[in-house]
């Protein structure tokens, strides 16, 4: 149902690139950056390898070595990951269950004196409460990173998200809104000392072609890459359309079922672009197997929050801390979603879900 979006003229740009410029740094990654921060309404954009990089760089950027930093137990891994390379702690505060995103106040109970950042993710495409988050972080002397992996042209009250909190972060892995044709990610920020640290991290360190004054890694976005970006994201606003249009005609025929949540459509003056359509059921899993039979195939994000993976074991969290992050991870069922499926799909879609939970 979802194929994959690399048109001739995606296929042409990386094919050019490839011919004329420079295969690492060619000209392709500064204009990329040039229209990615012109898009987002910022004044730098920084290109890197991934989105984990992404966040990754703007937290060392900010120095929170040794402090804390708060953010979503709800969410992709690689959220809390990026805390704990760039050697910070996670600090996980619970969601709202409106939109399972940070809830804003049980950030204020969680942000200490040990605090130094905190890391909302715009979950799904649906921003985070921002205007208030951003009132606490003033209040507390809080950084703020936008973890916008999901949320590519997504606005709160007008404003694109990654141009609200200090740096926004940005993936471009192949199932996000936009692609590279590869890994890639973006670092966004109005803050030009900010900019220059994530550029020169993500090269190495570098300040001369062999002198460095901070150890940087090797994080660039191929020319290729960047290429291909500069194609896709000419495309973006239009495939947004055209999920909130597919969002819309989800929302309107499921409307009533018995026991299903579906999510609201700009909710508190925000603008969603359905980077998934995540429904809540109690019979999540029976429902995805009914689909299944039908050749309908639905997605868990996340079966399980990063407070209870194995990986964060070390923290010595359990189940009951984060119980309505949790309770999501139960019942969310993302059902399909990606710009070229077509309404007389969703409709069938539909029809299924309803077949099952009305029957
Ligand atoms: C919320 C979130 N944060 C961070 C990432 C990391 O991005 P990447 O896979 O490009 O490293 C992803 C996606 O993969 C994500 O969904």
């Amino acid at each position: 149902m979802c194929r994959p979006r690399l048109d001739e003229e995606m296929v042409e740009a990386a094919a050019s690139a490839l011919r004329d410029e420079r295969i690492v740094m060619g000209e392709s990654v500064f204009r990329f950056e040039e229209e990615f921060a012109r898009y987002i309404g910022v004044r730098r954009a920084v290109s890197v390898s991934s989105g984990t990089d992404a966040l990754i760089l703007a937290l060392i950027a900010l120095g929170v070595k040794g402090r804390e930093v708060i953010t979503t137990p709800f969410t992709f891994i690689a959220t809390a990951n990026s805390v704990v390379h760039a050697c910070g702690e996670p600090r996980f505060a619970d969601v709202d269950p409106m939109d399972g995103n940070i809830d804003p106040e049980v950030v204020i109970k969680a942000a200490g004196g040990r605090t130094a950042a905190m890391m909302p993710v715009h979950i799904f495409g649906q921003p985070a409460r921002m205007s208030e988050l951003m009132d606490i972080a003033r209040d507390k002397g809080l950084m703020v990173v936008e973890d916008a992996a999901q949320a590519h042209g997504s606005q709160v009250g007008g404003k694109m998200v990654g141009s609200i909190g200090d740096l926004g972060c940005f993936s471009f892995y192949p199932t996000k809104n936009m692609n590279v044709g590869g890994d890639g990610g973006m670092v966004t920020t109005d803050d030009d000392d900010l900019a220059d640290m994530v550029a020169k991290l993500r090269d190495c360190g570098r300040t001369g072609q062999y002198e460095h004054d901070v150890c940087g890694f090797t994080s660039r976005l191929n020319t290729v890459n960047a290429a291909i970006g500069r194609v896709q994201l000419r495309r973006l606003d239009s495939w947004n359309e055209a999920r909130r249009r597919l969002a819309r005609r989800y929302i309107a025929g499921l409307e009533g079922v018995d026991g299903l949540e579906t999510p609201a459509f700009d909710a508190r003056g925000t603008m969603s672009v359905f980077h998934q359509f995540v429904v809540r059921s109690d019979r999540r899993d029976a429902l995805a197997a009914h689909l299944a039979e039908r050749d309908i195939s639905t997605a868990i994000h996340y079966p399980l929050p990063v407070h209870l993976q194995p990986a964060y074991s070390w923290m010595g969290l359990a189940e009951g801390d984060f119980p309505i992050a949790e309770a999501l991870s139960r019942t969310s069922l993302s059902l399909p979603m990606c710009p070229n499926i077509t309404e007389n799909e969703v409709d069938r879609i539909v029809e299924a879900v309803r077949g099952f939970l009305d029957g």
